[in-house]
């Protein structure tokens, strides 16, 4: 049982000790607060001699690349920006299946990484948001998670690119690492952000990930979030997001025809992930949600909402 303030301290004082003075640690930043947390740690201990790296994978949010620099930027990280999207994008073309999405992604990514981090010298370590239930996780690595989602993160890294790790938080729990983040001065948005999928949107666009559809998508799932955030919902759900559908139906606009897409939103509570129960939101708030995106989101005609809990179904459509 930790007190934050000294776990802050130590761990400073731990990273200082063990970094040498012409030695380098990498990080690979997610705009999350575990790797922001992290990130900070080492810098705290370390300056510059940190190189935090953020890829944009081309399946981010609307403004999320923008957002995550200028946050770094307040919290006084130097940031490594790689803008790889269009290589992510080519290589997820004609993918339909979830599992290959992933794994393309997460293979990429560490390619994307890996080629960028042998660009600086003198790097020794590797810095991660490894947190306690990941590493019981890794270790047992038999829960449903795993075995009928693989989940993508940096794992591999270390060996491969002949990295020591530094893993600061892997004794800690979330609920610490949020007290850890505020010590820290964080903002809200961040300590309190709902996960967000390695993979990203890619698995929110039902089958084939193309440009048309991530404009869609991003723009629907803007409405979604703003909607959340005025209501006062956001912070009270476990996830709350859009889902592009394959599917066109037919609707009418004026004295015309329409045939575009169908948008699902896809809110749930949550523990842990492990079950989740679909939310009873407000008539008010889903009627504000459908209006919007019909309204605003060019291509979509169409919103359904998700009534499924897990099990037996996920909290991610793919
Ligand atoms: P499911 O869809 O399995 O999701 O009920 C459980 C939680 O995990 C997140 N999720 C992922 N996170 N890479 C990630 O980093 C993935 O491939 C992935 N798939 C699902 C999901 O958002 C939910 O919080």
């Amino acid at each position: 049982d930790w007190s934050m303030p000294s776990f802050i301290e130590k761990t400073v004082e731990d990273i200082k000790n063990l970094v040498k003075e012409d030695e380098k640690v990498i990080c690979a930043l997610s705009g999350g607060i575990d790797s922001t947390v992290t990130a900070l740690l080492v810098h705290k201990a370390i300056g510059d001699r940190l190189i935090p790296i953020f890829v944009n994978n081309g399946v981010l949010r609307k403004n999320e690349p923008e957002e995550v620099l200028s946050l770094m930027k307040s919290l006084g990280l130097k940031v490594d920006y790689v803008d790889a999207s269009s290589l992510f994008l080519e290589r997820l073309k004609g993918v339909e299946d979830p599992e290959k999405k992933r794994k393309i992604i997460g293979e990429t990514f560490i390619e994307v990484f890996e080629k960028e981090a042998k660009k600086f010298d003198n790097v020794v370590y590797l810095a991660q948001g490894t947190l306690y239930p990941d590493v019981i996780e890794s270790v047992s690595f038999k829960g449903p998670s795993a075995t009928i989602k693989s989940h993508h993160n940096v794992g591999g890294l270390p060996e491969r690119m002949h990295l020591k790790l530094i893993e600061p938080l892997r004794e800690l729990f979330k609920d610490e690492v949020r007290k850890i983040a505020e010590l820290l001065g964080l903002p809200k948005h961040i300590i309190w952000r709902q996960p967000f999928p390695g993979p990203g949107l890619a698995i929110r666009i039902i089958g084939e990930v193309s440009e048309e559809k991530l404009d869609i998508l991003r723009e629907a799932d803007a409405i979604v979030r703003e909607e959340m955030l005025n209501s006062g919902w956001y912070y009270k759900v476990w996830q709350s997001f859009a889902v592009l559908l394959p599917v066109k139906t037919v609707g009418v606009m004026g004295d015309a025809r329409t045939y575009e897409y169908v948008v699902a939103i896809r809110c749930v509570e949550s523990q842990d992930a492990m079950t989740a129960d679909w939310v009873k939101l407000p008539y008010d708030l889903l009627e504000r949600l459908s209006n919007r995106i019909i309204n605003e989101v060019k291509g979509v005609n169409r919103v359904v909402y998700d009534i499924s809990s897990k099990p037996p179904a996920t909290i991610e459509w793919e």
